[in-house]
Protein backbone atom coordinates (compact mmCIF):
# COMPACT_ATOMS: atom_id res chain seq x y z
CA UNK A 1 0.00 0.00 0.00
CA UNK A 2 1.37 3.26 -1.16
CA UNK A 3 1.22 6.21 1.66
CA UNK A 4 -0.60 9.28 0.90
CA UNK A 5 1.60 12.59 1.14
CA UNK A 6 0.80 16.52 0.94
CA UNK A 7 3.19 16.94 -2.22
CA UNK A 8 1.86 20.25 -2.95
CA UNK A 9 -0.26 23.42 -1.03
CA UNK A 10 -1.75 26.68 -2.44
CA UNK A 11 -3.53 29.76 -0.60
CA UNK A 12 -5.46 32.66 -1.76
CA UNK A 13 -7.81 35.18 -0.13
CA UNK A 14 -9.42 38.18 -2.24
CA UNK A 15 -8.12 41.32 -2.25
CA UNK A 16 -10.23 43.29 -0.25
CA UNK A 17 -9.84 43.36 3.40
CA UNK A 18 -12.06 44.44 5.93
CA UNK A 19 -11.27 45.77 9.03
CA UNK A 20 -13.43 45.32 12.10
CA UNK A 21 -13.54 49.18 11.76
CA UNK A 22 -14.67 49.19 8.78
CA UNK A 23 -17.51 46.87 9.80
CA UNK A 24 -18.71 49.56 11.69
CA UNK A 25 -18.42 52.75 9.66
CA UNK A 26 -18.73 51.05 5.81
CA UNK A 27 -21.81 48.22 7.50
CA UNK A 28 -22.90 50.59 10.24
CA UNK A 29 -23.21 47.50 11.97
CA UNK A 30 -23.43 48.17 15.88
CA UNK A 31 -19.79 46.42 17.07
CA UNK A 32 -16.02 47.71 17.93
CA UNK A 33 -12.94 46.17 16.63
CA UNK A 34 -12.61 45.75 21.04
CA UNK A 35 -15.04 43.54 21.04
CA UNK A 36 -14.50 41.60 17.88
CA UNK A 37 -10.78 41.23 18.66
CA UNK A 38 -11.17 40.54 22.72
CA UNK A 39 -13.69 38.07 22.04
CA UNK A 40 -12.21 35.97 19.42
CA UNK A 41 -9.23 37.12 17.95
CA UNK A 42 -9.92 38.99 14.72
CA UNK A 43 -8.79 42.21 13.56
CA UNK A 44 -9.99 42.31 9.77
CA UNK A 45 -11.34 39.40 6.90
CA UNK A 46 -11.14 39.29 3.03
CA UNK A 47 -14.23 39.82 1.12
CA UNK A 48 -14.69 38.63 -2.68
CA UNK A 49 -15.73 41.04 -4.83
CA UNK A 50 -19.33 40.49 -6.62
CA UNK A 51 -18.96 38.22 -9.67
CA UNK A 52 -16.46 35.90 -7.57
CA UNK A 53 -17.50 32.64 -6.27
CA UNK A 54 -16.24 29.80 -4.63
CA UNK A 55 -15.21 27.66 -7.55
CA UNK A 56 -12.77 30.75 -8.55
CA UNK A 57 -11.19 31.37 -5.14
CA UNK A 58 -10.56 27.38 -5.30
CA UNK A 59 -9.18 27.56 -8.59
CA UNK A 60 -6.93 30.33 -7.71
CA UNK A 61 -5.29 28.40 -4.26
CA UNK A 62 -5.27 24.49 -6.59
CA UNK A 63 -3.32 26.46 -9.19
CA UNK A 64 -0.95 27.48 -6.82
CA UNK A 65 -1.01 24.08 -5.05
CA UNK A 66 -0.29 22.20 -8.23
CA UNK A 67 2.66 24.65 -9.22
CA UNK A 68 4.35 23.69 -5.92
CA UNK A 69 3.93 20.06 -6.38
CA UNK A 70 5.08 20.92 -9.53
CA UNK A 71 1.91 19.01 -11.15
CA UNK A 72 -0.36 19.88 -13.82
CA UNK A 73 -4.75 19.99 -13.68
CA UNK A 74 -4.50 16.84 -15.71
CA UNK A 75 -2.03 14.78 -13.56
CA UNK A 76 -5.33 14.71 -10.69
CA UNK A 77 -7.04 11.92 -10.50
CA UNK A 78 -9.95 13.33 -8.53
CA UNK A 79 -10.74 16.51 -7.60
CA UNK A 80 -12.42 17.27 -3.98
CA UNK A 81 -14.09 20.38 -3.10
CA UNK A 82 -14.81 21.05 0.84
CA UNK A 83 -17.55 24.15 1.04
CA UNK A 84 -20.39 25.35 3.12
CA UNK A 85 -21.04 28.94 0.49
CA UNK A 86 -21.41 26.48 -2.67
CA UNK A 87 -21.35 28.28 -6.15
CA UNK A 88 -25.02 26.74 -6.46
CA UNK A 89 -27.27 24.26 -4.63
CA UNK A 90 -26.60 22.36 -7.18
CA UNK A 91 -24.46 20.76 -9.16
CA UNK A 92 -21.29 20.75 -6.44
CA UNK A 93 -18.63 23.42 -6.49
CA UNK A 94 -16.34 20.59 -7.80
CA UNK A 95 -17.57 20.01 -11.52
CA UNK A 96 -17.10 23.84 -11.49
CA UNK A 97 -13.69 24.63 -10.40
CA UNK A 98 -12.84 21.08 -12.51
CA UNK A 99 -14.07 23.31 -15.66
CA UNK A 100 -12.36 26.19 -14.43
CA UNK A 101 -9.09 24.09 -14.31
CA UNK A 102 -9.31 23.66 -18.42
CA UNK A 103 -10.05 19.60 -17.41
CA UNK A 104 -13.38 19.44 -19.75
CA UNK A 105 -11.56 21.32 -22.94
CA UNK A 106 -9.38 20.16 -25.80
CA UNK A 107 -7.79 17.22 -25.88
CA UNK A 108 -5.66 17.15 -22.96
CA UNK A 109 -9.19 16.66 -21.72
CA UNK A 110 -9.64 14.73 -18.24
CA UNK A 111 -12.75 14.11 -16.71
CA UNK A 112 -11.83 12.53 -13.91
CA UNK A 113 -14.69 12.20 -10.78
CA UNK A 114 -15.06 15.51 -8.72
CA UNK A 115 -16.94 15.72 -5.47
CA UNK A 116 -17.93 18.52 -3.10
CA UNK A 117 -17.82 17.42 0.75
CA UNK A 118 -20.22 19.30 2.99
CA UNK A 119 -18.71 19.48 6.63
CA UNK A 120 -18.55 22.98 6.77
CA UNK A 121 -15.67 23.95 9.47
CA UNK A 122 -14.58 19.81 9.28
CA UNK A 123 -14.72 19.81 5.23
CA UNK A 124 -11.02 19.62 5.02
CA UNK A 125 -10.25 17.15 7.24
CA UNK A 126 -13.02 14.72 5.87
CA UNK A 127 -11.68 15.82 2.51
CA UNK A 128 -8.25 14.23 3.27
CA UNK A 129 -9.50 11.21 4.75
CA UNK A 130 -11.52 10.85 2.03
CA UNK A 131 -8.00 11.79 -0.15
CA UNK A 132 -5.84 9.35 1.84
CA UNK A 133 -8.03 6.64 1.56
CA UNK A 134 -8.35 6.76 -1.94
CA UNK A 135 -4.63 7.15 -2.98
CA UNK A 136 -3.65 4.35 -0.26
CA UNK A 137 -6.33 2.33 -1.87
CA UNK A 138 -4.07 2.93 -5.36
CA UNK A 139 -7.60 4.15 -6.78
CA UNK A 140 -6.15 7.50 -6.93
CA UNK A 141 -2.21 9.08 -7.45
CA UNK A 142 -3.01 12.21 -7.22
CA UNK A 143 -5.87 14.26 -5.23
CA UNK A 144 -6.60 17.50 -5.29
CA UNK A 145 -8.05 18.67 -2.36
CA UNK A 146 -9.64 22.30 -1.99
CA UNK A 147 -11.35 24.04 0.80
CA UNK A 148 -12.99 27.23 -0.44
CA UNK A 149 -15.89 29.85 1.35
CA UNK A 150 -17.48 32.64 0.09
CA UNK A 151 -18.62 33.85 3.02
CA UNK A 152 -19.33 37.56 2.55
CA UNK A 153 -22.04 37.13 0.16
CA UNK A 154 -24.45 35.07 2.92
CA UNK A 155 -24.45 36.53 6.23
CA UNK A 156 -26.14 39.87 7.38
CA UNK A 157 -23.87 42.36 7.34
CA UNK A 158 -26.27 44.81 10.26
CA UNK A 159 -26.53 44.57 13.62
CA UNK A 160 -28.78 42.22 13.93
CA UNK A 161 -26.47 39.58 12.24
CA UNK A 162 -23.22 40.27 14.14
CA UNK A 163 -22.99 37.68 16.57
CA UNK A 164 -22.59 35.48 13.22
CA UNK A 165 -21.52 38.00 10.15
CA UNK A 166 -18.03 40.03 12.29
CA UNK A 167 -16.51 36.11 12.57
CA UNK A 168 -16.22 34.89 8.68
CA UNK A 169 -14.01 35.76 5.82
CA UNK A 170 -13.36 34.59 1.72
CA UNK A 171 -10.77 32.48 1.17
CA UNK A 172 -9.53 29.41 -0.33
CA UNK A 173 -6.55 26.75 1.20
CA UNK A 174 -5.68 23.39 -1.73
CA UNK A 175 -3.29 20.82 -0.82
CA UNK A 176 -2.41 17.63 -3.19
CA UNK A 177 -2.41 14.71 -1.85
CA UNK A 178 -0.47 12.18 -3.47
CA UNK A 179 1.31 8.24 -3.42
CA UNK A 180 4.66 7.89 -2.63
CA UNK A 181 6.81 5.30 -1.15
CA UNK A 182 9.23 6.95 0.66
CA UNK A 183 8.16 6.53 4.53
CA UNK A 184 6.56 9.54 5.67
CA UNK A 185 2.77 11.16 5.00
CA UNK A 186 -0.64 11.22 6.06
CA UNK A 187 -0.69 8.20 9.17
CA UNK A 188 -4.02 8.31 10.23
CA UNK A 189 -7.11 10.35 10.43
CA UNK A 190 -10.29 10.44 12.92
CA UNK A 191 -13.77 11.63 11.99
CA UNK A 192 -16.73 12.23 14.13
CA UNK A 193 -19.66 13.64 14.20
CA UNK A 194 -23.02 14.03 16.28
CA UNK A 195 -26.44 15.20 14.46
CA UNK A 196 -27.63 16.07 17.70
CA UNK A 197 -26.24 19.47 17.39
CA UNK A 198 -27.21 19.78 13.57
CA UNK A 199 -29.21 22.93 14.37
CA UNK A 200 -27.02 24.89 16.77
CA UNK A 201 -25.13 26.27 13.83
CA UNK A 202 -26.90 25.67 11.01
CA UNK A 203 -28.30 28.03 7.85
CA UNK A 204 -32.33 27.04 6.61
CA UNK A 205 -32.38 28.97 3.48
CA UNK A 206 -32.69 25.62 1.69
CA UNK A 207 -35.32 23.79 3.41
CA UNK A 208 -36.84 20.93 1.16
CA UNK A 209 -39.31 19.99 3.62
CA UNK A 210 -41.37 22.63 3.70
CA UNK A 211 -44.19 23.41 2.18
CA UNK A 212 -44.58 25.93 0.00
CA UNK A 213 -40.68 25.31 -0.08
CA UNK A 214 -40.68 29.14 -1.54
CA UNK A 215 -43.78 31.31 -0.50
CA UNK A 216 -44.41 33.46 -3.27
CA UNK A 217 -46.48 36.84 -3.09
CA UNK A 218 -49.25 37.93 -5.56
CA UNK A 219 -46.24 39.36 -7.73
CA UNK A 220 -44.70 35.58 -8.46
CA UNK A 221 -41.76 36.65 -5.99
CA UNK A 222 -40.38 34.71 -3.56
CA UNK A 223 -40.75 35.20 0.09
CA UNK A 224 -37.46 34.10 2.28
CA UNK A 225 -37.45 35.07 5.92
CA UNK A 226 -34.62 36.92 7.53
CA UNK A 227 -34.36 33.86 10.07
CA UNK A 228 -33.84 31.55 7.13
CA UNK A 229 -31.76 33.60 4.80
CA UNK A 230 -28.65 33.54 7.25
CA UNK A 231 -27.28 31.65 9.39
CA UNK A 232 -27.78 31.18 12.93
CA UNK A 233 -25.86 29.86 15.81
CA UNK A 234 -25.88 29.15 19.37
CA UNK A 235 -22.37 30.55 20.09
CA UNK A 236 -21.72 29.79 23.62
CA UNK A 237 -23.02 26.12 23.03
CA UNK A 238 -20.75 25.68 19.88
CA UNK A 239 -17.91 27.35 21.71
CA UNK A 240 -18.37 24.26 24.56
CA UNK A 241 -18.63 21.59 21.78
CA UNK A 242 -15.86 22.85 20.08
CA UNK A 243 -13.27 22.81 23.06
CA UNK A 244 -14.64 19.22 24.23
CA UNK A 245 -14.44 18.03 21.02
CA UNK A 246 -11.06 19.07 19.80
CA UNK A 247 -9.73 18.04 23.10
CA UNK A 248 -11.10 14.41 22.28
CA UNK A 249 -9.91 14.71 18.67
CA UNK A 250 -6.15 15.54 19.89
CA UNK A 251 -6.59 12.75 22.34
CA UNK A 252 -7.70 10.55 20.06
CA UNK A 253 -5.26 10.66 17.39
CA UNK A 254 -2.34 10.61 19.76
CA UNK A 255 -3.25 7.30 21.45
CA UNK A 256 -4.06 5.52 17.79
CA UNK A 257 -0.12 6.55 16.90
CA UNK A 258 1.22 5.80 20.39
CA UNK A 259 2.56 9.71 20.59
CA UNK A 260 2.36 11.94 22.58
CA UNK A 261 1.46 15.81 22.33
CA UNK A 262 5.15 16.38 22.47
CA UNK A 263 6.15 14.39 19.99
CA UNK A 264 3.96 17.02 17.60
CA UNK A 265 6.18 19.87 16.11
CA UNK A 266 3.24 22.03 14.88
CA UNK A 267 -0.37 22.18 15.24
CA UNK A 268 -2.85 23.55 12.58
CA UNK A 269 -6.01 24.42 14.49
CA UNK A 270 -9.42 25.30 12.48
CA UNK A 271 -9.94 29.00 13.14
CA UNK A 272 -13.08 29.99 14.68
CA UNK A 273 -12.28 31.80 17.83
CA UNK A 274 -8.78 32.49 18.84
CA UNK A 275 -10.03 31.45 22.42
CA UNK A 276 -11.13 28.22 21.42
CA UNK A 277 -7.84 27.30 20.63
CA UNK A 278 -5.90 29.07 23.79
CA UNK A 279 -8.95 26.63 25.86
CA UNK A 280 -7.63 23.53 23.75
CA UNK A 281 -4.30 24.46 23.73
CA UNK A 282 -3.98 25.22 27.83
CA UNK A 283 -6.21 21.89 28.49
CA UNK A 284 -3.90 19.61 26.29
CA UNK A 285 -0.60 21.41 27.33
CA UNK A 286 0.37 23.05 23.77
CA UNK A 287 3.07 25.36 24.18
CA UNK A 288 2.14 28.88 21.91
CA UNK A 289 5.13 28.53 19.93
CA UNK A 290 3.48 25.21 18.26
CA UNK A 291 0.63 26.75 17.25
CA UNK A 292 0.13 28.40 14.16
CA UNK A 293 -2.82 30.98 13.28
CA UNK A 294 -4.48 33.05 10.82
CA UNK A 295 -7.84 34.14 12.59
CA UNK A 296 -6.47 37.65 12.89
CA UNK A 297 -6.21 38.23 9.13
CA UNK A 298 -8.66 36.23 7.99
CA UNK A 299 -11.50 35.73 10.21
CA UNK A 300 -12.90 32.23 10.06
CA UNK A 301 -12.57 30.95 6.74
CA UNK A 302 -14.74 27.54 7.72
CA UNK A 303 -13.26 25.10 5.43
CA UNK A 304 -10.55 27.09 4.42
CA UNK A 305 -8.78 27.97 7.70
CA UNK A 306 -6.42 24.50 7.67
CA UNK A 307 -5.16 24.43 4.28
CA UNK A 308 -4.52 28.60 4.45
CA UNK A 309 -2.22 27.39 7.97
CA UNK A 310 -0.59 24.83 5.93
CA UNK A 311 0.35 26.78 2.90
CA UNK A 312 1.66 29.79 5.10
CA UNK A 313 3.79 27.72 6.93
CA UNK A 314 5.28 25.41 4.25
CA UNK A 315 5.67 28.82 2.28
CA UNK A 316 7.30 30.25 5.05
CA UNK A 317 9.74 27.94 5.83
CA UNK A 318 8.23 27.09 9.52
CA UNK A 319 6.90 23.69 8.27
CA UNK A 320 10.00 21.59 7.51
CA UNK A 321 10.09 17.96 6.05
CA UNK A 322 10.36 15.65 8.29
CA UNK A 323 8.03 17.63 10.99
CA UNK A 324 4.58 15.89 12.63
CA UNK A 325 1.91 17.88 11.71
CA UNK A 326 -1.38 17.35 13.64
CA UNK A 327 -4.61 19.43 12.22
CA UNK A 328 -7.81 19.88 13.98
CA UNK A 329 -11.05 21.21 13.80
CA UNK A 330 -14.80 21.45 14.81
CA UNK A 331 -17.53 22.60 13.14
CA UNK A 332 -21.35 22.56 12.36
CA UNK A 333 -23.26 19.18 12.11
CA UNK A 334 -21.67 18.66 14.84
CA UNK A 335 -18.99 17.70 12.72
CA UNK A 336 -14.99 16.95 13.72
CA UNK A 337 -12.06 15.58 13.12
CA UNK A 338 -7.96 14.99 13.37
CA UNK A 339 -5.07 14.02 11.05
CA UNK A 340 -1.31 13.11 12.19
CA UNK A 341 1.03 13.81 9.49
CA UNK A 342 4.80 13.12 8.76
CA UNK A 343 5.47 16.25 5.97
O1 LIG B 1 -16.46 27.59 12.99
C1 LIG B 1 -17.48 26.84 13.53
C2 LIG B 1 -17.89 27.04 14.80
N1 LIG B 1 -18.08 28.36 15.30
C3 LIG B 1 -17.59 28.61 16.50
O2 LIG B 1 -16.86 27.81 17.01
C4 LIG B 1 -18.00 29.88 17.23
C5 LIG B 1 -18.21 29.57 18.69
N2 LIG B 1 -18.73 30.66 19.47
C6 LIG B 1 -18.04 31.80 19.70
O3 LIG B 1 -16.93 31.94 19.21
C7 LIG B 1 -18.64 32.84 20.60
O4 LIG B 1 -19.79 32.33 21.23
C8 LIG B 1 -18.98 34.15 19.87
C9 LIG B 1 -17.70 34.89 19.48
C10 LIG B 1 -19.79 33.88 18.64
C11 LIG B 1 -19.79 35.08 20.77
O5 LIG B 1 -19.07 35.33 21.96
P1 LIG B 1 -19.80 35.22 23.37
O6 LIG B 1 -18.81 35.59 24.38
O7 LIG B 1 -20.40 33.86 23.46
O8 LIG B 1 -20.88 36.35 23.28
P2 LIG B 1 -22.48 36.23 23.33
O9 LIG B 1 -23.03 35.64 22.11
O10 LIG B 1 -22.90 35.65 24.65
O11 LIG B 1 -22.87 37.78 23.39
C12 LIG B 1 -22.52 38.61 24.48
C13 LIG B 1 -22.99 40.01 24.17
C14 LIG B 1 -24.46 40.07 23.75
O12 LIG B 1 -25.00 41.27 24.25
P3 LIG B 1 -25.92 41.26 25.57
O13 LIG B 1 -27.05 40.34 25.25
O14 LIG B 1 -25.03 40.75 26.65
O15 LIG B 1 -26.30 42.69 25.70
C15 LIG B 1 -24.37 40.15 22.24
O16 LIG B 1 -25.48 40.80 21.68
O17 LIG B 1 -22.25 40.54 23.07
C16 LIG B 1 -23.14 40.98 22.05
N3 LIG B 1 -22.51 40.77 20.75
C17 LIG B 1 -21.75 41.68 20.15
N4 LIG B 1 -21.40 42.92 20.50
C18 LIG B 1 -20.60 43.59 19.67
C19 LIG B 1 -22.55 39.64 19.99
N5 LIG B 1 -21.81 39.83 18.89
C20 LIG B 1 -21.30 41.08 18.96
C21 LIG B 1 -20.47 41.82 18.12
N6 LIG B 1 -20.14 43.09 18.52
N7 LIG B 1 -19.98 41.36 16.97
Amino acid sequence: MPNAYISGTGGYVPPRVVTNDDLVQQYGIDTSHEWINRRTGINQRHYAEPGVGTAELGEKAARLALESAGLEPQDMDMILLATLSPDYCFPGSGVLMQRRLGLCDGPKARFVPAMDIRNQCSGFLYGMGTATSMVQSGACKHVLLVGAETHSAAIDLSTAGRTVSTLFGDGAGAVIVSATDEDRGIRGWWLGADGRGAEVLCQHVWNISKRPFIPVDENGVGQVQPEEMFAHMEGKRVFRAAVERMCEAVLTACTAQGITGEDVDLWCFHQANMRINQYVAKTLGIPDDKLIHNIDRYGNTTAATIPLLLDEAARGGRLQRGMKVAMVAFGSGYTWGSVICDW
